[in-house]
């Protein structure tokens, strides 16, 4: 990638034309040794995941699927967090190539018109108390046109060519996104979890309106109020009470 504007992250870069998953190739290189910022990305993925073991979508030349080892010295209870500055950077990095301002939908989506454009999924290599190296895993929709989303997606998702008319160019998208996440990894570490949060909540989609979470235990509705300092979602429900919701699917009612 020319013009790189970081020192660390995408300074070293894995390009496959085609793999399985950009996950499964990063965990082998983490677990390898590789330094943090390395960078796995393809034009295709035979087999890309989801969040909650779904399959995800990777049409060849037509999306950025890649991951990215980062290895903070921290606990693994603040692995979450990164889903949050990596969803801020991204916000950041398709509003300075597009124009278009996106919505992040708690935790890990990227909205255009309600739709998806992008999703993440972050995971953690840990050691006892500390983490190793955490994969964070991007899938981008960049230059779909309307019917190449198979049917069981089509009403859900979009891509930043069908919101802008504009084909995307890929590497300058990558090159921004590297540039803010190095930007706001650093002022997390550095200033903590709270500027990061606040830049979060300027995107988000559900905050302030009634939702429905579905985690593993069961159906939470209510107003969603907010994100804590740790990321987890908190809602309050009918009767005043707040719940803390560390996984789940948000649905807006
Ligand atoms: C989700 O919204 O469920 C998360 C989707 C994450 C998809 C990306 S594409 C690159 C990387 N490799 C994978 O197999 N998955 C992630």
């Amino acid at each position: 990638l020319f013009g790189l504007e970081t020192d660390k992250f995408g300074r070293n870069i894995h390009y496959y034309e085609s793999l399985g998953s950009t996950q499964k190739a990063a965990h082998q290189l983490a677990y390898d040794g590789a330094p943090e910022g390395t960078l796995v990305i393809t034009e295709e993925q035979t087999s890309g995941r989801g969040r909650l073991g779904r399959e995800w979508y990777s049409l060849s030349g037509k999306g950025i699927w890649m991951s990215l080892i980062v290895r903070p010295d921290l606990p693994p209870q603040q692995a979450p967090q990164f889903t949050l500055v990596t969803a801020v950077a991204i916000a950041r990095a398709i509003e300075e190539i597009t124009g278009i301002t996106p919505e992040i939908k708690w935790p890990n989506d990227v909205l255009i018109n309600g739709k998806k454009v992008v999703g993440i999924l972050t995971e953690l290599q840990a050691e006892s108390d500390k983490i190793s190296s955490l994969i964070i895993g991007i899938g981008m929709n960049a230059n779909h046109e309307p019917n190449d989303f198979p049917p069981a997606v089509e009403q859900t998702a979009t891509s930043l060519f069908i919101e802008k008319g504009e084909k995307i160019p890929r590497a300058r998208l990558i090159q921004a996104f590297l540039k803010n996440f190095e930007r706001y990894y650093s002022i997390y570490v550095t200033e903590g979890f709270r500027p990061i949060r606040i830049l979060w909540e300027s995107y988000a989609v559900s905050i302030g309106k009634r939702v429905k979470a579905t985690t593993v235990t069961g159906v939470i509705a209510g107003r969603a109020i907010g994100i804590t300092d740790e990321g987890v979602l908190r809602i309050e429900d009918d009767e005043g009470v707040i719940h803390n919701i560390y996984s789940a699917d948000i649905q807006q009612t």
